[in-house]
């Protein structure tokens, strides 16, 4: 498919090392904030034990379907989420930029709650928190105003170690995929996992801990018939393996063109379920131990989900136990790198896409995207009101720009009639191949996902948001979502600084379809 038009020669793009890099770069996206204080709160809110019902069944037939198709698209398409889903159709590049655009805005308040962790960190040693944690959360620390509007107090305790997220972060993608990105996860994963572990084992040592987890892990079945809990088991996956932000695609078109695409999938996969778990017993142990220490059961605990269970309820544990200082310091740095390995998938995702369509070279696009992202993320969400605006970008982001994305993703597949094509390239260059069932799956998702997509719109605009002010949300809740529309339709009306149909389309079709009919000739696939 290279076109021999005296355009300039395919561009070399940038490597990982190998195969456990890439997988480690993959699960450093997929773990993150959202296993810590997200996948315990959720579970322990829907159901309990009963969630982890409609939690596998959402990983198995929405999780590892899309992650094998992103794996798919970015491979054979070789591009940002942006120039891939172009090649894939002429018409789908704004689903691409759709999709960087939900990674720009999450990322500007992704990075506030790694800062939060930041301070906390420090907090820990001294155990500032200790008297009244949520008064010092509330109060003190984010100093949050009553009004939900827009103002621009910034609190230099919040705006600080922000900016010194941000000053890494640069650091880190300026350095590029290999030598940035790659060391990052290298030794930020194995260090996350030991220390977690071992959180986990002092979280199960203290007294009361099983009442926590018998907390967390009693199923209540009923929840089961309840269509909410399905829907947060889903967003639940979707978040937390990374899917639909362009991420997996980007990731996966740095891999060498003979790459094991599918089995990868499934260690990512099962690495992230794992870290939920393993976060679900080191948090819920340790509720458990404040349960106990107050004298009530963990049902009479409140700010079990959500920000709270993180900033607020779990310094009140940390206060209390023997060795508070040293397992909160742990604990809000495990915060720290799990966010920050996420958070540098999100910037890499949202510079690749630029470094592809503008020519941009990756030290200028990550200082470039570094320097806006920082400025409008300080401006936002290191103020007085910052939560609240949190609140509801993270609400219109992330409940139906992911899903929005992610049926767009799908549809130009479709559309483009390349299922099949991506089947035979995944099934061509890895170990375990992908069939029908896959891409009946894969379909199956879009349908239950554009039914989740009206619901959720429907219910924002019909019941509002947390009692918060029509004005208020029409501006940041549906005025994000304008902006993450206006984004797909005027960056693909951009020139692209390259021919973008040049790439070298390995295996040719040719080479699946023969590498098809001889798996047919011998009755497999
Ligand atoms: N998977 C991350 C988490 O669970 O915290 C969140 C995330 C990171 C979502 C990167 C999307 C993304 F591109």
């Amino acid at each position: 498919m290279t076109a021999s038009t005296g355009a300039p020669a395919p561009e070399q793009r940038e490597k990982w090392s190998g195969q456990t890099a890439f997988i480690l770069a993959a699960v450093g996206s997929a773990v993150g904030l959202g296993n810590i204080w997200r996948f315990p709160g959720q579970a322990y809110e829907s159901g309990g034990g009963a969630f982890m019902i409609p939690y596998l069944i959402a990983l198995v037939t929405a999780g590892i379907p899309l992650l094998l198709l992103e794996n798919g698209i970015g491979h054979r398409f070789r591009g940002s989420a942006p120039l891939a889903l172009r090649r894939v159709h002429k018409r789908a590049e704004g689903v691409g930029w759709f999709q960087i655009a939900v990674s720009f805005v999450i990322g500007l308040y992704y990075t506030v709650v790694i800062a939060w962790a930041v301070s906390f960190f420090f907090f820990s040693f001294n155990l500032d928190y200790a008297e009244d944690p949520a008064g010092f959360f509330i109060g003190e620390y984010l100093q949050l105003g009553d009004e939900v509007k827009l103002g621009f107090d910034i609190v230099p305790g919040v705006m600080w170690p922000l900016l010194a997220i941000w000053a890494i972060a640069i650091i880190v993608l300026a350095l590029g995929v290999h030598n940035g990105v790659e060391r990052l996860n290298v030794v930020g994963i194995p260090l996350l996992v030991v220390t977690f572990i071992v959180l986990a084992v002092r979280a199960m040592m203290l007294d009361g801990a099983m009442d926590g987890i018998e907390a967390l892990f009693t199923p209540d079945f009923s929840a089961l018939a309840d269509i909410n809990v399905w829907i947060a088991a889903y967003g639940q996956v979707f978040f937390s393996l990374s899917l639909a932000y362009g991420v997996m695609i980007t990731y996966a078109s740095y891999r060498k063109k003979r790459s094991n695409m599918t089995a990868p999938a499934f260690v990512v996969a099962f690495g992230n379920c794992s870290f939920s778990l393993l976060a679900g017993f080191a948090v819920f142990g340790a509720i458990g131990f404040l349960a106990h220490e107050q004298g009530v059961s963990v049902a009479e605990l409140d700010g079990l989900t959500g920000v709270s269970l993180s900033f607020i309820t779990f310094p009140a544990v940390i206060a209390q136990m023997p060795g508070g200082p040293i397992f909160g310091a742990a604990f809000f740095a495990s915060l720290v790198i799990a966010g920050l390995t996420s958070l540098i998938s999100l910037l890499q995702t949202i510079s690749a896409a630029l470094q592809d369509k503008f020519g941009w070279h990756p030290r200028g696009s990550a200082v470039a995207v570094g320097l806006i992202m920082a400025t409008l993320s300080v401006l936002g969400f290191s103020t007085t009101t910052g939560l609240y605006l949190l609140d509801t970008v993270d609400q219109w982001s992330n409940q139906l720009g992911i899903v929005a994305g992610a049926i767009g993703m799908v549809a130009a597949v479709m559309i483009a009639r390349r299922g099949r094509e991506i089947a035979l390239h995944l099934s061509a260059v890895s170990t375990l191949g992908v069939g029908r069932a896959w891409r009946v799956l894969v379909v199956g998702v879009s349908l239950l996902l554009t039914y989740m997509l009206v619901r959720k719109t429907v219910e924002l605009a019909t019941q509002g948001y947390e009692g918060y002010p029509g004005e208020y949300l029409a501006v940041f809740g549906w005025g994000t979502a304008g902006f993450l529309v206006l984004i797909a339709i005027v960056l693909p009306l951009m020139p692209w600084h390259r021919a973008i149909a040049e790439f070298d389309a390995w295996p040719t079709e040719g080479q699946l379809e023969e590498a098809a009919a001889g798996a047919a000739r011998k009755g497999g696939a």
